[in-house]
This record gives C-alpha cells, structure tokens and sequence, in this order.
C-alpha cells in the first residue's frame, strides 16, 4: 500500500497530468483535491494529445477518478469535459468518475466578478485565469457557496441563487460597472447541469477510506503548484486554494497518516504564467529558446509561459512545505542544445546571501539570483528510458539538483509521450 500525493513544486505546469497518467496504472483511485477548471493538464498517450481541466488524470488508465470536496467545479465545463472524453472512447460514466458532494460550484456570477476585477485593476492585475476560482472560494469562505447537494436539489438551489444574486448583482452593477446576471437564465441552465450530474455526486470521503481500508492504492492529484499555494506561495499573485500535499487530506476527507509518499513534480527550468515575482526569469534569447522547445503555452488559457532558469531555493522551500519523498523531472529534453546551463542556488539581496524564500514581495524584488553553471548537452535524449544512458553532463545536472534540495529523484520525463519516462523507482506496489 503505497497512498501517493502529487504536487507541482514551482508555479504549475511542471507536468503533473503526464506523470499522473503514468502512475495511474499502479493506483485504484486517482482524487483531485483542490483548484478548479484553472488547471489544465496534459497527456500524450500514443501519440494522441488529452487535456483535462477537472477530469483526474488517470481517468485514460481506466481508473475509478474523484473530484473532492476541495475543489470549485464548474459544471458546465465538467459536462463538456465528459463529453468530449466519451466521445474519444473513454469510460466516463458514473462508476468511473464521482463528484464530492461537498464540492462548490462555480456559479456564472464568479466568472463575471473575476473577469470584471481584473478589468478593473490594469496593470496591478494578477493574470488570473478568468474561470472563477478566486470568487467561487470566496464564496465558500463567507458561507455563501452553492454545494454540489445543494445543486441537485432543485428548491434549495433556486432558493440559494435567489438569495445569493442579489448581493451578486448589486456589486457587479455598483462597483465593477459590469452588467448584472439574469436569475432565471442562470437557474435554467444549472437545473439541466444538475440533472446531468446528479448520478456522479457521491460521498467521496467514505468511498476513499473504503479502498485504503481493502488495501486499495490512492493517487492523490494536486493542480497549480508550491508557490501559487494561498499560504505558502507569491501572495497575492497566487491562486485562491492550498496546493501544497497537506490539503490532499482536508480536500479529499482522509487524516494525515493514511498519505505514504508525496512526490514533487519539477519542470527541469522554470515557468510562471500570468503575473507575480519570477527571480529566475530570463529576458534574453536563452529564455525565448525553451520557450519555443518547451512549447511553452498555458493547457488552459493559451497564453506564453515566461522561462526561466531552475529555482532551487523554491524548490527547497517545496520539500519543507510538501515533505517531499521524492522528485519527478520533467522536461530535461527541453534543455539539449543549450551550452551552459545555470542552477540557482541562492538569492542576493542588499548585499546580503539569503538560501530562503522571502514573503515580502518587496524584499524578493530586490533578490537577485546566484547561479552555479553547468556544461550542456546537444544528444536527443528522449528516446532514453535508463539513467545511466544519459548524457554525462545531464547525469551531473540531475545529481546537482539532488543535492541542492536533499529529495532523491524517483523519476525522469524526457518527452511528453507516457512511455517517455526513465522511472528510478515507483511510489506504487505494483
Ligand atoms: P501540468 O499542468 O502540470 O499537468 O502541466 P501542463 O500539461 O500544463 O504542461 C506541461 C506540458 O509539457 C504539456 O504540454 C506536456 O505534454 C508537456 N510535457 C510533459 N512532460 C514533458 C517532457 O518530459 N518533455 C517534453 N518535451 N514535454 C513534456
Ligand atoms: P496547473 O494545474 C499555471 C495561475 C494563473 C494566475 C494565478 C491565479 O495546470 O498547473 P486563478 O485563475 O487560479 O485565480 O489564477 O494562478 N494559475 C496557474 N498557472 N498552472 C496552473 O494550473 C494554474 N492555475 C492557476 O495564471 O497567475
Ligand atoms: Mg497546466
């Protein structure tokens, strides 16, 4: 039994849906625990190109996937979602997937706050991604969230939108100078989304505790990354749930001990989308470079990722907040071709050297990284499936991220494909 969390070490898109889908094969459950349809993870399974916003991604192996109660969840997108998964051919039906009945519900009026908000504050915005994350948990927190049990039942939920939108509209219309929402279109819509998705609603809490307690293996599947965690990351260019490993416990409903493994996913550079500090951002060429190689646009909203290069303090400050037991890289065949490469392995700031991460955005705008250069490689990698067939500087670039943050590598991605993989060792019993 091997219960295993995976979470993004830096800003997201580390490629967590490629490593998921490959593990999935060893788990029989796989539960998203927090976030929403910002999220947007891929996988390449015979060539053949899948992402998924809300959907876990071992749903492609076969697996029985949950939506925990953590996450915000739009239906609409949900349904999309299946949708367009069954008509690939995967089994999406209700024995498959399950929804935490005290998950919360993205309503139209949080995408309109979110959007309208971000109009509104220019260039100070923080580059969300406009799905209505941020307002649906501010919802939840001010106890005036819609519950995926509250959606099936058509009283409750009209009553709650009637309630609900009146505040809605008042603000939208008063302060956001946007326009107010129709309450029957928006009561309309969600019925037949409710209808829709009442068989997948569930209990997600007992269905977990019964696979742990009949010695079944869980994949906890964590979206976003450390340092858009709401506690621990960018404040407030973060996003609005805890993405760290503990959160896999409250937002799946299982205690602490029943979590064996926590695995990091790392991106063998560094990438942040939308705004907030970046100290290893590269300006230059060298940056532009794995920008193109790494293909490097948002899964969910398609904009350009800025790069940059590997972030060890972040990367250390990840296995303190994770308790990480080990690090997947991915990636690493994105960085052939360059002649040297730079690892950062602390910040200057005022002339001081500090090995942490401040939480004053202040402070860390005035760090400045210092590097450690590494020599390149130019072979293709990415039909190499065993350590030691790596080129030797990758080996030494590797070995070097192993001792900056003390976490053994477990895995190595050198493609996007699900057989692209050197694994090290596997979390799982198989
Ligand atoms: P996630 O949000 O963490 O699941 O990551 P995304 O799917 O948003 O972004 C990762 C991108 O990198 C996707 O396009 C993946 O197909 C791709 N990818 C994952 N691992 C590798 C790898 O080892 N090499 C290359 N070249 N691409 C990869
Ligand atoms: P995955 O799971 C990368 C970023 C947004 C923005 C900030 C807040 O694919 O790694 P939000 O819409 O959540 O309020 O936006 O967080 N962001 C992500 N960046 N990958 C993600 O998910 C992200 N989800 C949110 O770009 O900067
Ligand atoms: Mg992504």
């Amino acid at each position: 039994m091997a219960n295993t969390v995976i979470v993004g070490t830096q800003w997201g898109d580390e490629g967590k849906g490629k490593i998921v889908d490959l593990l999935a094969r060893y788990a029989d459950l796989v539960v998203r625990f927090q976030g929403g349809n910002n999220a947007g993870h891929t996988m390449v399974v015979n060539g053949e190109q899948f992402i998924s916003h809300l959907v876990p991604s071992g749903i492609l192996q076969g697996k029985t996937c949950c939506i925990g109660n953590g996450l915000v969840v739009d239906p609409e997108v949900l349904l999309e979602e299946i949708e367009s998964l069954t008509a690939k051919g995967v089994d999406v039906s209700p024995e498959k997937l399950m929804i935490s009945e005290r998950a919360q519900v993205i309503m139209p009026y949080h995408k309109q706050v979110d959007l309208a908000r971000e109009r509104m504050k220019g260039n100070d915005r923080i580059g969300t991604t406009g799905r209505g994350i941020g307002p649906a948990y501010e919802d939840k927190a001010n106890r005036q969230g819609i519950r995926f049990v509250d959606l099936i039942d058509p009283e409750i939920f009209t009553n709650q939108v009637k309630t609900v939108l009146h505040d809605k509209n008042f603000y939208l219309k008063n302060y956001l100078s946007s326009d107010p929402m129709d309450e029957k279109s928006i009561i309309d819509s969600y019925i037949v989304y409710a209808q829709k998705l009442a068989p997948y609603v569930n209990n997600i809490s007992i269905k977990i505790d019964k696979a742990i307690k009949t010695k079944q293996q869980v994949l906890f599947e964590g979206a976003q990354g450390t340092h858009l965690d709401i506690d621990h990351g960018t404040y407030p260019f973060v996003t609005s749930s805890n993405t760290v490993a503990g959160n896999a416990c409250c937002g799946a409903g299982i205690g602490p001990k029943k979590i064996d493994e926590v695995l990091g996913i790392v991106k063998a550079y560094t990438t942040r989308v939308g705004a907030g500090p970046f100290p290893t951002e590269l300006f230059d060429e060298t940056g532009n470079q794995i920008q193109e190689k790494g293909a490097e646009f948002g899964a969910t909203t398609g904009r350009r990722r800025r790069c940059g290069w590997l972030d060890t303090v972040i990367l250390r400050n990840a296995a303190r907040l994770n308790g990480l037991t080990g690090l997947c890289i991915t990636k690493l065949d994105v960085l052939g071709d360059l002649k040297t490469l730079n690892i950062c392995t602390g910040y200057e700031c005022d002339g001081k050297k500090i090995d942490y991460f401040p939480a004053s955005l202040k402070v860390l705008e005035k760090c400045k990284a210092i590097y450690e250069t590494f020599p390149g490689w130019s072979e293709d990698i990415s039909g190499i499936r065993d350590f030691e067939s790596l080129p030797q500087n990758a080996r030494i670039y590797l070995n070097r991220i192993e001792d900056l943050t003390e976490t053994p590598i477990t895995l190595i991605s050198v493609g996007p494909g699900r057989e692209q993989t050197i694994v090290l060792r596997n979390p799982f019993n198989e």
